[in-house]
């Protein structure tokens, strides 16, 4: 197999895999996406991607349409059809803060099943240190039982061990931000890929080639690593920030002028510096549990990170007593909330605050307006209409009506361009909470709201 002719396999179809599978297929390879999910299959089969991400529906329609990007329920045909394997399954957390890897050794398996020839496979999920060792060991164990025939279950002798075939893993973690996935895949900022040989580390130097960025080559552990100490890191500097934001809301300071004084310094950086109602999402919460798990289990006492952690939590309990001090009592009253998902640009609503915060409004007796541009629909599965304590509100405007106050939860720039004056006249008391410092304070003043932000 020379680079030129490799073919590209991306099992899962999620929030990494389907960015990740459309963007190969923009650099000119082909590409097939295979999820065992087949309503989800259908979906994108018919040409409708399953979530919002920027620029992702156009690239799916374009490489359906140019026959780059195929996708189909049987993971085990796209298995033996593809040379490369970029594994991109979830894996959710377990009580205890573990990573659950049973989709991963699910995939490992099923490769092992159907090894016809050399092939790389690819982790690209978040997955504990030592996956991509666990990996290879499962598809050796499983493929020198042979070649189990679909259906009746008949072994077929390999005669070949996988050593013989050629099988490889390599670690290619990914550093994709929700809402700017596509940015993020045609202008990494890294490429990290952890190889084993000279062989893998040509086949995945060629597969990104077409970006004109040099690869960081390292070993798998280090590879594997160096995508959760990034996480931690990043989850460390919001919670660091929200912690100053607290200290200047004591003495007078200003959040925003802190962050930028601080962020000027190049060996800080001005990124992740915003502070608000903490930190959520799929990633950030959950990659640092797992980290944090991984030094446990390894004898390393990373006990700041569980200090991270808890900042992150005490974020809602704090922004929700700034909203009990405005309102008193907040039985009986109907609140506006502007902002669903974990972050602007996305749908997705995981781990998001706004739904411990919905939650707690909810237990206290209050009624909610809801408004989100994109993901109403996935609150709406959490929180159906028919209980009669939430209303799914079209446009910012009508969450505000007859509001006793109004919650800004997301930083969509929409919320930006909203005629404030025509926000506060829906409002029956005119107290805004801005959770993401997302509104000019005068300004809000000015149009006649008590406005209550973050730090400032
Ligand atoms: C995060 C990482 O940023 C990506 O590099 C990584 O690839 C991804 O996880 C992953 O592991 O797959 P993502 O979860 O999409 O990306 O979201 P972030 O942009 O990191 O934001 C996470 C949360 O932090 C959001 O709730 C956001 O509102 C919050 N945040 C972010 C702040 O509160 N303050 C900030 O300054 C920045």
């Amino acid at each position: 197999m020379g680079p030129t002719d490799l073919k590209i396999g991306v099992l899962g179809m999620g929030h990494v895999g389907l960015p990740t599978a459309l963007g190969l297929a923009e650099l000119g390879w082909e590409v097939r996406g295979a999820d065992d999910d087949r309503a989800k299959v259908s979906m994108l089969q018919a040409g409708k991607a399953t979530f919002y991400e920027p620029g992702l529906q156009d690239l799916l329609t374009k490489h359906l349409a140019s026959g780059k990007f195929q996708v189909t329920a049987d993971v085990s045909a796209a298995i033996r059809w593809a040379s490369v394997l970029f594994v991109c399954v979830g894996t959710p957390q377990r009580e205890n803060g573990e990573a659950d890897v049973s989709q991963v050794e699910a995939v490992a398996c099923q490769i092992a099943r159907n090894l016809n020839g050399y092939k790389l496979v690819v982790e690209k999920s978040t997955v504990p240190v030592m996956t991509a060792q666990r990996i290879k060991r499962t598809v050796e164990l499983y493929a020198r039982q042979g070649v189990r025939e679909e259906g009746d279950g008949e072994r077929i002798p390999q005669g070949k061990s996988t050593a013989a075939i050629g099988f490889e893993v390599a670690s290619n973690p990914e550093f994709l931000q929700e809402g700017k996935a596509l940015q993020n895949f045609f202008a990494p900022d890294r490429i990290v890929c952890g190889v084993e040989s000279q062989r893998a580390q040509e086949i995945l130097q060629a597969i990104y080639e077409p970006l004109g960025r040099s690869l960081l080559i390292t070993d798998l552990y280090t590879a594997e690593i160096i995508k959760h100490a990034a996480n931690a890191f990043l989850a460390t500097k919001i919670s660091f920030i929200n912690m100053v934001s607290d200290l200047c809301e004591a003495v007078g300071a200003d959040i925003g002028q802190v962050a930028r004084g601080v962020g000027l310094d190049p060996r800080i950086g001005p990124e992740f510096l915003r502070a608000g109602i903490g930190f959520g999402g799929y990633c950030l919460p959950k990659d640092l549990r797992a980290f944090l798990h991984l030094a446990q289990e390894h004898g390393v006492d990373f006990s700041l990170l569980k200090e991270v952690e808890r900042i992150n939590e005490r974020r809602v309990e704090l922004f929700l007593k700034k909203v009990r001090k405005a309102l008193w009592v907040l039985g009986g009253k109907t609140l506006g909330v502007l902002g669903l998902a974990f972050k602007p640009s996305t749908d997705d609503i995981r781990e998001a605050p706004s739904i411990e915060i919905i939650t707690r409004l909810l237990q206290e007796g209050a009624s909610l307006r809801l408004h989100d541009p994109r993901a109403m629909p996935n609150m709406q599965q959490f929180y159906p209409e028919e209980t009669g304590k939430v209303v799914y509100c079209s446009t910012a405007y009508e969450a505000a009506q007859g509001a006793h106050a109004l919650l800004l939860l997301t930083e969509w720039e929409e919320f930006l361009k909203l005629d404030w004056k025509r926000v506060w006249r829906q409002m029956e008391v005119p107290v805004l909470l801005d959770g993401r410092n997302l509104l000019d304070p005068r300004q809000m003043q000015e149009c006649g709201f008590e406005y209550y932000s973050i730090g400032r």
